[in-house]
C-alpha cells in the first residue's frame, strides 16, 4: 500500500519506518525541516533500538521517503496516519492545535479518497473534529472527494519500540466503515501472529482505550510507590513485597517496581489529560488524580533521602547521577524524575556531576538547559571522582554490575542512592557502601 506518515517523531518514525519494512511504500512527513533534512542525508534524530538499520535500509530499497511537502505525500497515497504530538495543554487537557492543522492541510491537499487514522493519542471525539476539519476544507474546494477518519492509538514502548510495533500485543482499530475497517487489516495482516490481536471497535471506543491503558499502568505504578512509602513508615522492604503479590496471577509482576515515578512523553500528560476529560462530562476522576498527585510527590523521594542524609543546605556538596532518560533505551527526557531530582539538589547549592549513555545531548540542550552547577562527562566512573555520592536514576542495563571497587576509590564518601525501579539488591553494607533505595528504610 502507499502510506503517508503525518508526523516523524518517536510513534511516526517507528511506524513508518515498519510499515516500510513489510513492503508498503511509505512516505514521512514533517515541518520540522532540520528533522526532515537529517532523514534524508540518512541521520536518525532519535535514539530507537533496531531503527536505524531499519530505516537505512528501506530507504535504499525505494520504500520508504522524507519530505516536508504533505501535498505531494499524499498524492499517491490511499492512508494518511496523522502521529504529530498532543503535548499538556496550559489548562492539563490534550492540545489538539497540530492535529487539527494537520486535518486541515489534508483537508487542502487530498487528491483522492483517503482513510485518514489518528495515531496520535487524542481525546474521545477527536475524530469528529478530524473528520468535521477536513470536510470544511473540502467543501471550500467544492470537492466531493470521499474520505474516512478512523482511529488505530499506539502502544509502543520506547526503547522496545520496533519490536512492540513489529509483534503487537493487539492493534486497536476504531472504525465506522466497512471499507476503512478492511484496508486496516489488510495493512497490519502480517504483523499480526494471531488474527485475536487485531481489535475492532467503534472510534470512541478506541480513542478511550489508549488513555484506560496508560491510566492503568500509572496506577499500578503509583499503587506500588505509596505501598514502597508505607513500607518505609512501618520497617518492611518493599522489594520483598513486591515479590509476594506479584507472585499472584491477578496481579503479575509488570509495573509493580517502586521507584522514582513514572515519567514519559505519555503517561503524564495522559493520566492528566483523563482526568480533564472526565471534568469537562461532569464527572470527577478520584482515583486518577490521586495517581498523579502521588506521582508528583515520589518524583522527589530520593532528593528527600539525599537530603536526610546530607542536611537540607547542600551547598559544598557534589553529587554523581547515572542516568538521565526517563527510562532506558532511550534518549527521551520528557518529564524525566532526573529533571526533578537534580533541580532539587541544585536549588539547595549542591553541584551535579551526570552521565547518561544517551540523554546527555537532550538534558543539556533542552531539558536542563539553563540549569548551573551541571557537569555532563562521558565516562560514568569519572562522574564520581570528588563526588560526595552516586544518585542512580535509569536502569540502564551497564549500571546493574558496576565496578564497586572503582565506585570506592572514586567516592568521597561511600553513598548510593537508588531511585531506579528495577534496582539490583547489591549486598553493600558488606561491601563498606551506605546504600538507599526506595521501599527500604
Ligand atoms: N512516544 C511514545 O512512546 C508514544 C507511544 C504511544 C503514543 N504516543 C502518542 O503519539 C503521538 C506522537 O508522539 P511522539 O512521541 O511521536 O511525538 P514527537 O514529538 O516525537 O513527534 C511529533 C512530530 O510531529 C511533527 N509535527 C508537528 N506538527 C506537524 C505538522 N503539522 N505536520 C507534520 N509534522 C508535524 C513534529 O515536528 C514532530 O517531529 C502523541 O499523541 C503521543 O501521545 C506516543
Amino acid at each position: 500500500m502507499n502510506i503517508t506518515i503525518i508526523g516523524s517523531g518517536y510513534v511516526g518514525l517507528v511506524s513508518g519506518a515498519c510499515f516500510a519494512e513489510m513492503g508498503n511504500i511509505v512516505t514521512c512527513v514533517d515541518i520540522d525541516s532540520v528533522k526532515i533534512k537529517k532523514l534524508n542525508q540518512g541521520i536518525i534524530p532519535i535514539f530507537e533500538p533496531g531503527l536505524e538499520m531499519m530505516v537505512l535500509k528501506n530507504v535504499k530499497n525505494k520504500n520508504l521517503f522524507f519530505t516536508t511537502k504533505l501535498n505531494v505525500a499524499l498524492q499517491n497515497s490511499e492512508i494518511a496516519f496523522i502521529a504529530v504530538g498532543t503535548p499538556m495543554g496550559d489548562d492539563g487537557s490534550a492540545d489538539l492545535q497540530y492535529v487539527l492543522s494537520v486535518a486541515l492541510n489534508i483537508g487542502q491537499f487530498m487528491q483522492k479518497r483517503l482513510i485518514v487514522v489518528d495515531k496520535s493519542t487524542v481525546p474521545v471525539g477527536t475524530a469528529d473534529k478530524v473528520k468535521a476539519t477536513i470536510q470544511k476544507e473540502l467543501d471550500v474546494r467544492n470537492s466531493d472527494l470521499h474520505f474516512d477518519v478512523v482511529s488505530n492509538p499506539e502502544f509502543l514502548k520506547e526503547g522496545a519500540a520496533i519490536d512492540d510495533f513489529m509483534n503487537p500485543d493487539r492493534v486497536v482499530v476504531g472504525a465506522d466503515s466497512e471499507f476503512s475497517l478492511k484496508k486496516m487489516k489488510e495493512l497490519y495482516n502480517p504483523f499480526l501472529s494471531d488474527q485475536d490481536r487485531f481489535i475492532a471497535m467503534d472510534i470512541r471506543s478506541a480513542e478511550m482505550t489508549k488513555y484506560a491503558a496508560n491510566a492503568m499502568l500509572a496506577t499500578k505504578i503509583s499503587f506500588m510507590n505509596e505501598i514502597a512509602n508505607i513500607c518505609e513508615k512501618v520497617g518492611a522492604d518493599a522489594n520483598q513485597v513486591r515479590i509476594g503479590i506479584g507472585s499472584d496471577q491477578r496481579i503479575g509482576y509488570s509495573f509493580i517496581n517502586p521507584g522514582a515515578g513514572y515519567g514519559g512523553s505519555c503517561f503524564p500528560k495522559d493520566v492528566k489529560a483523563l482526568t480533564k476529560i472526565a471534568k469537562e462530562n461532569s464527572y470527577t476522576a478520584q482515583l486518577i488524580t490521586a495517581v498523579e498527585d502521588v506521582n508528583d510527590a515520589q518524583k522527589l523521594v530520593i532528593a528527600q533521602k539525599i537530603i536526610t542524609r546530607f542536611g537540607e543546605d547542600l551547598s559544598g556538596f557534589t553529587f554523581g547521577i547515572w542516568g538521565l532518560a526517563f527510562k532506558p533505551g532511550t534518549d527521551d527526557m520528557r518529564e524525566a524524575p532526573s529533571i526533578y531530582v537534580i533541580k532539587e539538589l541544585v536549588r539547595r547549592g549542591a553541584k551535579i556531576k551526570a552521565y547518561d549513555p544517551k540523554a546527555i545531548y537532550e538534558a543539556k540542550e533542552h531539558y536542563l538547559k539553563g540549569v548551573q552547577n551541571i557537569n555532563y562527562l562521558s565516562s560514568k566512573y569519572d562522574v564520581l571522582k570528588d563526588s560526595d555520592a552516586l544518585v542512580l536514576l535509569t536502569e540502564w542495563k551497564e549500571f546493574h554490575s558496576p565496578d564497586f571497587t572503582k565506585i570506592k576509590k572514586y567516592l568521597k564518601t561511600h553513598v548510593i542512592f537508588d531511585g531506579r525501579n528495577q534496582y539490583i539488591t547489591y549486598n553493600l553494607e558488606k561491601r563498606g557502601i551506605e546504600y538507599f533505595r526506595i521501599g527500604k528504610k
